[in-house]
């Protein structure tokens, strides 16, 4: 149960979530500052295994801010970002709200509702965020699960065919905020974003290649006729989402979660619409394209 890390680090307390991705760390209160030994450990560890999750924290917005500065830059909110109405308690630029709760008929944050396809944070940019953090405050009795599939698994088993088809490729992203609808390539605008980057992409830090296309965002390979672009991505979604590859988190009040955006995907399952869900979230950006 306890990874023994390289002899010169703090040895955390964790316990493996699944076999490829996501590790929970215990015995940390993340409300205080943490060392630079347990920093830089909890760091080696998120480049291993994607996704870390923390439970029982109690948060000031300012504590979410310091634990996500420790992985890098913290990133601006994305246009779906709202501010927070000081009645709930902040307005912190850098922090929104994921929630589906209602004030006068409008929503306070950003995805409300239901279930989301598996995607990559800001892959429509170009230069996505690299990391998600998500701290809940208030969950769903049942529902809402956050599933995060790990892009190394993925892409090491890939049918070693459609790896050659597709080695070098770029994949157009798309993503139009506040909507899951997807569009058509070639029409970015003030509202739809749109990137092309590579289908593999290799992680700059830990040097392992992860699958980077996903259903809800990406839709056509760069120079290449339909329908072989279609069949290929719906190929490399069907093996990316495939459970084996799969850590799916049920949230507790108190569960901190940062996801690492380059070798990993996430996606939401359905929750009842009459129960109230709010999480805190904030991101860390990324520094370069992806190669
Ligand atoms: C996100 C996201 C999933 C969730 O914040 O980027 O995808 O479970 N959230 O709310
Ligand atoms: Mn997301």
């Amino acid at each position: 149960m306890n990874d023994v890390l390289s002899p010169e680090t703090v040895k955390l307390d964790t316990v493996p979530l699944s076999p490829h991705i996501a590790t929970e760390i215990r015995g940390l209160d993340l409300a205080k500052p943490l060392d630079g030994a347990t920093i830089a450990a909890l760091r080696r560890l998120w480049l291993d295994r994607a996704v870390l999750l923390f439970r029982g924290q109690t948060f000031t917005q300012e504590d979410l801010l310091r634990f996500a500065g420790y992985f890098g830059e913290v990133g601006k909110r994305g246009l779906s970002g709202k501010a927070i109405p000081s009645a709930l308690g902040g307005v912190h630029p850098d922090i929104m709200f994921i929630s589906n709760i209602r004030k006068d008929g409008k929503t306070i944050g950003a995805l409300p509702d239901g279930e989301m396809n598996f995607h990559h944070d800001m892959i429509q940019t170009e230069i996505p965020h690299i990391a998600s953090l998500l701290y809940a405050i208030e969950v769903p009795s049942y529902g809402g699960d956050t599933c995060f599939a790990s892009g190394h698994a993925a892409y090491d088993t890939l049918d070693p065919e459609i790896k050659a088809r597709l080695e070098g490729k770029r994949a157009f992203h798309h993503y139009q905020y506040g909507s899951q609808k997807r569009g058509e390539p070639g029409r970015a605008s003030d509202l739809v974003d749109e990137f092309a980057h590579p289908v593999f992409r290799t992680h700059e830090e830990n040097g392992r290649k992860a699958i980077y296309v996903n259903r809800l965002m990406s839709l056509k390979i760069e120079d290449m006729e339909e329908p072989e672009s279609s069949e290929l991505l719906a190929a490399l979604f069907d093996h990316a989402e495939k459970d084996e590859f799969v850590y799916r988190h049920q949230w507790k009040v108190g569960d901190l979660v940062i996801w690492d955006n380059r070798n990993s995907m996430h996606a939401r399952t359905d929750f009842p619409s009459d129960q109230r869900r709010l999480m805190w979230r904030t991101q860390v950006r990324g520094t370069q394209r992806p190669y």
